[in-house]
């Protein structure tokens, strides 16, 4: 299997490269979404955990979270930073009953991991294991920033992190390739004595309509659904470049 340099050999990065990511911004959007809807349980399923930072939120709001990545490198650093209050499971979004039993009071797959699914079949097999694994008056959330609108095609673009002991600059350019959009970065790191140059670290994300990740959660089952853009009760898809679209979906309408 092709592993994604930022989840595996670039793992330890991870954080420093996503430093500006608004976490508590999106649990506390997620967690006033809850309220809204009732759901008062606190057993929590996430998809997709990556390095642990909305799990370590969602623990410190007194959730119990289940949390699951592909890759046992992101797991490991997440493992180190939740210590209590969550466990972690490696496994496929794809595939979840294979990884995880019973149901939850609310499952998420959040920051585009949704968008790893590169065909309507394998988006359709991630969401119905989302449906599948939340409770009747359960909410289901998931949110990406890559639509198939909203793409940018040729987009080239550059970061630098700087924290005084490690230096992180990305280079980055995108690609559409039919309904596959292909973001490619490159990376040197200066990590005190140790200088790392990775190149050409391909991500490889599904572009769809927002429609279809709608017509999909109906076809699962989801009696209800949503969609809210960028963090916000605001009602709607946000397909602008670098804005989030928040899709929500209850089994019971
Ligand atoms: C952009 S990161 C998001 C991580 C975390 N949710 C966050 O907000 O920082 C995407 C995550 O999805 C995971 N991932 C990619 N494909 C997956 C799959 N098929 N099943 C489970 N996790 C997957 C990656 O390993 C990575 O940790």
């Amino acid at each position: 299997m092709y592993k994604r340099a930022l989840y595996a050999q670039l793992a330890q990065y991870y954080d420093k490269i996503y430093w500006s990511k608004d976490y508590n911004q999106e649990v506390g959007f997620l967690a006033k979404l809850f309220q809204r809807n009732e759901v008062t349980g606190r057993q929590l399923l996430e998809v997709g955990c990556g390095t642990g930072n909305h799990t370590k939120l969602f623990v410190a709001r007194g959730y119990r979270v289940t949390a699951l990545d592909l890759s046992e490198d992101v797991l490991r650093i997440a493992e180190r930073k939740v210590r209590r209050g969550a466990t972690f499971v490696q496994g496929d979004m794809r595939d979840l009953d294979s990884a995880v039993e019973g149901k939850f009071d609310a499952v998420v797959c959040l920051f585009s991991t949704i968008s790893y699914n590169l065909t309507r079949s394998d988006l359709k097999k991630t969401i119905r294991g989302l449906y599948e694994h939340v409770k009747d008056d359960g909410i289901v959330a998931f949110d990406t920033h890559f639509t198939k609108r909203g793409f940018l095609d040729g987009y080239r673009g550059e970061d630098i992190f700087d924290d005084g002991k490690v230096i992180v600059a990305r280079l980055s350019t995108s690609k559409r390739v039919g309904d596959v959009g292909e973001i490619s970065f490159t990376y040197l790191i200066k990590d005190g004595r140790k200088v790392i140059t990775l190149r050409n670290d391909v991500h490889r994300l599904g572009l769809f309509v927002p429609e279809v990740f709608l017509q999909v959660m109906h076809e699962v089952g989801f009696k209800s659904t949503e969609a809210y853009s960028d963090w916000t009760f605001r009602r709607g898809s946000n397909t602008a470049a670098f804005k989030d679209t928040v899709f929500v979906g209850r089994r019971r309408a």
